[in-house]
């Protein structure tokens, strides 16, 4: 039934449809914190594989979000100076974190080759994507 399906199923089924349907959406995925280490774990995703399959605390885009448990939206990627390069197409990202009972639990991270492309309604699209998610938890 519908509420058997694995939890990662349903995650890869979010980002392909992310994906599929917003132009300047080029790299969707998912990242949790790994049990109580500081480190940040991939998940689903679509898009370019990455190296960066795990991310210490305070370490790129990932990890600020994963400390500061705030949005992150980053219009140019190439003025970061705590940035992780997954792929040189890569002009802009968003993180938003997902909270279950208050707690910053993870976060999905979506990496645009357009440059700027964020705005304040992708961010509350996003909020919203990550609530859903946080009941599948
Ligand atoms: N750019 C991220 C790393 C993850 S890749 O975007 C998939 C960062 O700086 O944390």
């Amino acid at each position: 039934s519908d509420d058997k399906k694995p939890v990662n199923d349903r995650l890869m089924a979010i980002c392909k449809l992310l994906e599929n349907s917003v132009s300047y959406y080029n790299w969707v995925g998912f990242y949790f914190r790994n049990g109580d280490k500081e480190e940040l774990v991939l998940g689903p995703y679509v898009g370019a594989p990455t190296d960066h399959t795990v991310i210490p605390f305070g370490k790129g885009i990932c990890g600020q979000v994963a400390v500061s448990n705030q949005n992150f939206v980053v219009p140019d990627v190439s003025a970061q100076d705590n940035y992780i390069a997954c792929s040189i197409t890569v002009k802009a990202e968003i993180v938003v974190p997902i909270f279950v009972n208050g707690n910053n639990i993870g976060q999905i991270d979506i990496d645009s080759n357009t440059p700027d492309p964020f705005t304040e309604d992708d961010e509350r699209f996003l909020e919203f994507v990550c609530a859903q998610v946080a009941t599948l938890l």
